[in-house]
């Protein structure tokens, strides 16, 4: 297969760990005779820093014309410290989302077996969890406007909107996606209280009698975070609008023992993008610490959503589990009294399983 890359790498540790996912990509793609080509475009702070824009035109038309994104981290510290920046790196994610028309956020969490004592739950609590979280990503209170301050500059307002369109088409997407795994949605809403949470349901509902062999359960999003800790095996496929879907992927991210294990798809209208769900961690940047694999995990499920190659997606899942288990770790998830590896390490290491395999 041909395929045709734009590659990311944003800020803080972004290009560290998208360099890892890439060697890996051309490994897999050496390994089963694909035809890769790829080229690198800027987005972020480094964007910010070089043409003033964190989503260059010529970044947008590189992923438009591209088969598949595969994405870093974005977002700075002179950034964070400084609320009144009138550009922002963040804001160069939101206009690709937007501009990609990527409205479903997949991220899958799984448990590792290997990782167990790393979660913040019991282990018994947390084995066998594993469920899909799918976040809406172009609506509510992220795009909704008006947004702003008053003149005064003493009240500040966002608007949470969704049309019944926004929410047909992210619900049903949920379906699809049960009906391909055990068969059983979490609507997450706040439905006793906001509008658009009433609207969700009601779509929600019009749906539910086309999946009769989905067992559809409602439920409002506070409870939801207390059930991620409670009884996370609860769980198969989960539904929720933008903010709710920000937050709760990040409680259920650290459930599995590690932030750095998640990978996501962004997918929609154009090119579909790829990255891990956590942040650009600045402070790490340039150590070759962090850790390269949930953007690896990322590059699998390019394999997969974007170009159906399942087997290149398991070789990769594969190594993976192969490079924990025989504790070739980063930091934050090493064993006690074993030597931490570096990012490029486990990069590394990972490229020459396949290689072998
Ligand atoms: C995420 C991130 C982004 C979000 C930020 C960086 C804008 O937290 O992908 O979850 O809030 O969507
Ligand atoms: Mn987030």
């Amino acid at each position: 297969m041909k395929m045709n890359i734009a590659v990311l790498p944003g800020d803080g540790i972004g290009p560290e760990i998208i360099k890892e996912a890439l060697d890996v990509t051309l490994a897999v793609c050496a390994k089963f005779g694909h035809e890769i080509t790829y080229e690198y475009a800027l987005c972020g702070a480094t964007a910010i820093d070089k043409v003033g824009n964190p989503y260059p035109d010529e970044t947008h038309e590189l992923c438009l014309k591209s088969d598949a994104v595969l994405f870093g981290a974005v977002g700075d510290l002179r950034f964070d410290n400084n609320p009144s920046a009138k550009v922002r790196p963040e804001q160069g994610l939101l206009a690709m989302r937007k501009k990609l028309g990527l409205y479903a956020n997949i991220r899958p969490v799984a448990t590792f077996e290997s990782l167990i004592h790393k979660s913040p739950l019991r282990a018994e609590l947390v084995r066998g969890a594993d469920f899909m979280c799918i976040r809406e990503l172009t609506g509510g209170l992220y795009f909704g406007r008006p947004q702003g301050r008053s003149e005064d500059g003493n009240t500040a307002y966002d608007t949470c909107v969704y049309s019944r369109e926004e929410v047909e088409r992210i619900v049903t997407l949920a379906y699809e996606y049960a009906m391909k795994r055990r068969k059983k949605l979490t609507i997450v809403d706040k439905a006793n209280v906001l509008a658009t949470s009433r609207l969700w349901r009601e779509v929600a509902k019009e749906i539910e009698p086309n999946y009769p062999e989905v067992e559809t359960e409602y439920m409002f999003v506070d409870n939801a975070a207390m059930r991620l800790i409670q009884w996370p095996t609860s769980f198969d496929v989960m539904v929720t609008e933008n903010m709710f879907g920000d937050i709760l992927t990040d409680e259920a991210s650290v459930i599995t023992g590690s932030m750095g294990l998640l990978p996501s798809a962004s997918i929609g209208t154009y090119t579909s993008v790829f990255e891990p769900i956590h942040g650009s961690w600045p402070q790490a940047a340039g150590q070759n610490i962090a850790n390269p694999l949930a953007t690896i995990l990322s590059a699998a499920m390019m394999f997969d959503y974007a170009f159906g190659l399942k087997k290149e997606a398991e070789l990769i899942r594969e190594a993976v589990d192969a490079s924990m288990n025989t504790n070739v770790r980063t930091q934050d998830i090493q064993v006690e009294g074993v030597e931490p590896y570096s990012t490029s390490a486990v990069g590394s290491w990972i490229v020459e399983y396949i290689k072998k395999a």
